[in-house]
């Protein structure tokens, strides 16, 4: 997903772009990812935690990438990462990256289950390892651990 950061999406310190804004992009940059896996509804169950590493001008464009690294019974974890690109020097800032969850759900808003994920290379095979420690760190976390 690809947007370019306008006077609207700053928060009125000398031009930088607002964090709650940056929050929205990637919550529906990684959203898009799991309704197409899940192929229908989901909702945004977590956000792991979010670092800021620089700030993000008005003019800069901003480009989000998700993938669905983890999928159980009816979640999944996606994770974005965040860049500029810079259109004169034709490279990119990394900016931050976010671990999401979300649940599939049915018409009456209930958890449904989705298809397993297919791991074709072996990068999808780390992420998904990784995506599994995660899970069971961030279900601890929440209360909700031997699930
Ligand atoms: C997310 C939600 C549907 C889960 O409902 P629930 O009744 O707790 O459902 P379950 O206990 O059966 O859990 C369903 C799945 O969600 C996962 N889950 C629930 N809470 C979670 C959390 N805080 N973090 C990560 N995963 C979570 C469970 O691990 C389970 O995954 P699995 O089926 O793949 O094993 C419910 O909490 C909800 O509707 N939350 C509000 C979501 C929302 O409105 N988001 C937008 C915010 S504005």
């Amino acid at each position: 997903m690809t947007q370019i950061v306008m006077p609207m999406h700053t928060n009125g310190v000398a031009g930088v772009m607002f964090g709650g804004i940056m929050m929205q992009w990637i919550d529906v940059c990684a959203g898009v990812a799991a309704m197409r896996h899940a192929a229908g509804a989901v909702l945004t169950a977590s956000i792991d935690r979010l670092d800021f590493l620089s700030p993000v001008q008005v003019g800069e464009i901003v480009v989000l990438q998700a993938q669905v690294n983890y999928a159980h019974k009816t979640s999944m974890e996606v994770g974005c990462r965040v860049e500029t690109e810079d259109m004169v020097r034709r490279d990119r800032r990394y900016v931050t990256k976010a671990y999401l969850t979300f649940v599939a759900i049915d018409g009456l808003g209930k958890p449904r289950p989705i298809q397993p994920l297919e791991l074709v290379t072996d990068q999808d095979r780390r992420r998904h390892a990784d995506a599994e420690l995660r899970r069971k760190e961030r279900l601890r976390a929440a209360g909700r651990g031997n699930r």
